[in-house]
């Protein structure tokens, strides 16, 4: 009988830190609701004092997830916790997670407070905790540079004052993976009461270990993992959540332990997060890369069609690539369109958004006439973005591009509900449209990012475009998906522009 590996996503909260991933409450809850069906145990749904934002995020998410724990973030302070408590309480099954650095650095420099003061903040936090329900979560931020004899004393303090789970960060990424393995084994070893708690660690990538340094701490014995959709998260990231889960699930052989996920489920969540926070995924990403399948060498090619384990070690459609199956035409129906949706696990809360999302379809396969479930994904995530993001809305859009000539652009756009209208000229018909769009909103932007993906193969291919914009310091990515690239970008840069021009709803949270 194997252990149970529990699967602790963050996406919500240190995947949110990345910048310009920030969510809205009901993306928070789309996402949720995703992680739930793929079989996350814990999902931590962002941190309640933050933001009124945040704080509504996580009481919603809590409110909707019925199957996988839900969990806040606090520090170690009093007003966190019981914020965190408030925003839980409608959780069928809820979690405080609480921390304090215990490194010398951080002590020193961040919280000027002698290792006795963060051993008492530390235990008075659980105990606080403990106030709001029994599942209390303790980490000692920056674990990986801390002292093993300090982190050993708070460890024991903290289980003895009610922390069920002790989570070991290596909050900047620093260690290797033999070297965390064995902090993990010689915790076990040294603290007293271990036995009493769960052992769960949270490592970041900035040497790019955090997938290798996680599943060293499993064989090690630890039996949460935290991390993310993507690997999203503070600088760069966390431990990938689809990395971690198909390692220990292929590698049966050495792992003492397995997760719940459903990986079918992983393709389909993967690009829901990207969709939603536009953080393309690179093509040659484990797992969830567009190349992350596909055989180029001829020698590959031969060898996968004589017998697939020649190289390949996991199947496409196990972690939910559908292999561009060809899904719907033209001639499909809404109720086909629905019931297709839902074997991708996509829900319509209203009619009214099936009916939105049916339209654009329909529209869709007038110009395209194979539709694959990517197709599908990107069409649900512009639909949604349209429906929440309602302050500019792109109307109309024609460009010109000639060689040896200057493009022009002519933009009709929504402007809170009033049509406003200008012309430009660019390098291309992307520069073009975007000065338009700029000179209806008069707004001062600075464009950080653009980039273009196709979603299929072929030239009728969608592409999916990436916008990242900066304006006082925040940052919000947009994305916009269309058949023409243009108007794909166009879409993108509207998208960005309802984020950062209209943040009341985003949280923004920085721990
Ligand atoms: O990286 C980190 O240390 C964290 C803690 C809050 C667990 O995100
Ligand atoms: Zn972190």
């Amino acid at each position: 009988m194997k252990d149970k590996l529990i699967i602790f996503d963050t996406t919500l909260r240190d995947g949110e830190q990345s910048p310009g991933a920030s969510m809205t409450r009901d993306e928070k809850v789309r996402i949720a609701k995703a992680l739930e069906r793929m079989g996350v145990d814990v999902i931590e749904a962002g941190f309640p004092v933050a933001s009124q934002g945040d704080f509504d995020a996580v009481q919603a998410v809590a409110k909707t997830v019925r199957e996988s724990t839900v969990c806040g973030l606090a520090r170690a302070l009093k007003a966190d916790i019981d914020r965190a408590g408030e925003a839980l309480a409608k959780a069928s099954s809820a979690r405080i997670h609480t921390f304090i650095a215990t490194s010398p650095i951080h002590m020193r420099a961040k919280l000027r407070m002698t290792p006795d003061q963060v051993l008492e903040y530390a235990v008075k936090a659980v105990q606080r905790a403990r106030k709001y329900t029994d599942d209390i979560e303790f980490s000692p931020e920056d674990a990986g540079r801390s002292e093993v004899e300090f982190l050993c004393q708070v460890l024991e303090a903290v289980i003895a004052a009610g922390a069920s789970t002790v989570n070991i960060p290596d909050t900047v990424g620093y260690n290797l993976p033999d070297q965390f393995g064995q902090l993990i084994r010689t915790l076990l070893e040294r603290v007293p009461n271990s036995d009493k708690a769960i052992f769960s660690v949270h490592c970041h990538n900035d040497l790019g270990l955090a997938v290798a340094n996680s599943l060293a701490a499993v064989i090690n014995g630890a039996r949460q993992i935290e991390c993310t959709i993507n690997g999203l998260g503070e600088r760069a990231g966390n431990a990938a959540l689809e990395e971690i889960v198909m390692a220990v699930r292929t590698r049966q052989d050495l792992f003492l332990c397995d997760t719940n996920i459903d990986t079918t489920q992983i393709v389909p969540t993967s690009r829901l997060v990207s969709g939603i926070t536009g953080f393309p995924v690179q093509p040659n990403k484990a797992i969830v890369g567009v190349n992350a399948f596909a055989h180029e060498s001829g020698i590959h090619q031969d060898g996968v069609l004589k017998e697939r384990q020649t190289y390949e070690i996991m199947r496409a459609e196990d972690v939910g690539w559908h292999a561009n199956r060809m899904i719907l035409g033209k001639h499909s129906g809404r109720n086909a369109f629905r019931t297709h949706l839902q074997g991708l696990g996509i829900e319509f809360e209203t009619e009214e958004e099936l009916n939105v999302t049916f339209q654009r379809f329909k529209e869709l396969a007038d110009k395209k006439h194979e539709i694959y479930d990517e197709d599908l994904q990107a069409l649900i995530t512009d639909a949604n973005l349209m429906i929440e993001n309602e302050r500019f809305k792109l109307l109309w859009l024609k460009t010109t591009s000639e060689t040896g000539e200057i493009s022009t652009a002519s933009v009709v756009l929504s402007v809170d509900g009033i049509e406003r209208q200008a012309a430009a000229t660019g390098s291309g018909p992307v520069d073009a449209a975007y000065k338009a769009i700029d000179f209806i909103l008069q707004e001062d932007t600075e464009l950080l990012l653009y980039s273009v993906n196709n979603i299929t193969s072929g030239t009728d291919s969608q592409g999916e475009v990436t916008v990242r914009l900066k304006k006082e310091g925040r940052i919000a990515n947009g994305q916009g998906a269309d058949t023409d690239i243009v108007i794909a970008s166009a879409k993108a840069y509207v998208n960005a522009c309802n984020k950062i021009l209209n943040p009341i709803e985003r949280a923004y949270p920085q721990v």
